[in-house]
């Protein structure tokens, strides 16, 4: 059969209609106070629907998983209410939507966290960098990292425990199912990585010991969402946070190799052979065996994503490296962004400036090819100006 960017899919439960993924996507544009997803997240996410699925912005499990200001939660219920409106906005314009999972463990700051206590993380080892919060006045801050605290062996069931509410709540308000987040630094990642986790109980030391704790929430959340619904989101050899690994070969190896044990709708990979950058032509070495070692060990679903143009996309899928490819800025800029590849369209370029934070600029109002061509007209987006 044909494998390209517009054929149907068989993921789990769901078929889909292409094999562009939306990637998971910080957007920092919760309404306040609470961090609550509101129309303006519904109508961009709907804009977007004809992805093969869509995978939400990182969404944090409770109150110490957050680490941005602005970014949506799923612990509450007004958040639950609120994602709900995003998930009935999606399946009304035809679209599937999975929640990624999130908790930032050592990328946060006090001034997030409950009763501004430290942030945890697998052991006490600050990220350099700052973390943007907000001061009393609800405006943006970058402050410092601080040196988290680590989390002690008892509760360490509690944040398996976060993760379980988190995929219940998203289920609760619709979503088709869930990323677990174990990449770029944050929690899961933490306890992955030999440069965070400096353990020396049953969650530290060996790469088995590291890979637990990701393992076991895995082993939790199949039990809420049946395995077909549960994904999940790696980034060898990334280095945002402060990240590093001894041996990502090892770590790698062995993770994916257990990952084939467990039921999973599919392993979602940061894909390390171009950095990240469309731009970036030479392949790193080290990057593309890792992925080699990926495809191997895990048989089931594999996305790749970072870097990847309609060329390099189509050209992955029809040698069999990937199942299915995940864009995030062409996403950003591009709300019909498959009938832009189809058509081989040009792509609207994305604007850094508005990445996070702030209203309906840069987030709803960049136009659809029909738009563009004035076939169709643009939405009044005043309707979402706050005041
Ligand atoms: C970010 O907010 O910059 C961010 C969030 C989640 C990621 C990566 C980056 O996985």
């Amino acid at each position: 059969m044909k494998q390209d960017l517009f054929t149907r899919y068989a993921l789990g439960p769901y078929t889909l209609k292409n094999r562009i993924i939306m990637a998971p996507l910080t957007r920092s544009r919760s309404q306040q106070p609470g961090n609550i997803p509101w129309r303006l997240n519904a109508f961009y996410y709907a804009q977007r629907a004809s992805a093969g699925f869509i995978i939400s912005e990182a969404t944090q499990v409770s109150q110490q998983g957050q680490g941005y200001a602005f970014t949506p939660g799923i612990y509450t219920s007004e958040q639950i209410e609120g994602w709900r409106l995003v998930t009935e906005a999606v399946h009304d314009a035809g679209g599937l939507m999975f929640m990624q999972l999130w908790h930032v463990g050592r990328i946060s700051h006090p001034r997030l966290q409950p009763k501004q206590g430290l942030p945890v993380a697998p052991s006490a080892i600050a990220p350099s960098g700052q973390a943007f919060v907000t001061n009393a006045q609800g405006e943006p801050e970058f402050l410092p990292f601080v040196t988290p605290r680590a989390l002690e062996t008892h509760e360490i069931d509690g944040i398996v425990q976060q993760f379980v509410q988190g995929a219940k709540n998203a289920l609760a308000a619709g979503m088709d199912g869930v990323e677990i987040h174990a990449a770029n630094g944050y929690l899961l990642d933490q306890f992955l990585n030999s440069t965070t986790n400096q353990r020396s109980d049953a969650y530290g030391g060996s790469v088995e010991n590291r890979a637990r704790l990701v393992l076991s929430v895995i082993d939790a959340l199949t039990r809420v969402f049946g395995g077909n619904r549960v994904g999940i989101r790696l980034s060898p050899l990334g280095t945002f946070n402060d990240m590093g690994d001894e041996n990502p070969e090892a770590l790698f190896d062995y993770l994916t190799q257990q990952l084939n044990e467990k039921e999973l709708a599919y392993v979602h990979v940061v894909d390390p052979t171009f950095g990240g950058h469309a731009t970036v032509e030479e392949k790193n070495p080290e990057g593309e065996k890792l992925m080699q070692i990926i495809r191997k060990n895990f048989k089931g679903t594999l996305i790749v994503c970072g870097g990847y143009t309609r060329a390099r996309a189509q050209k992955t899928l029809q040698e069999g490296q990937a199942d299915l490819v995940a864009f995030g800025r062409d996403f950003i800029s591009n709300p019909d962004l498959p009938e832009r590849f189809k058509q081989g369209a040009p792509l609207n370029p994305s604007d850094p400036s508005t990445y996070y934070g702030g209203g309906y600029q840069g987030y709803v109002d960049y136009p659809s090819l029909k738009e563009a061509q004035g076939e169709e007209a643009a939405a009044d987006y005043s309707i979402f100006s706050r005041n």
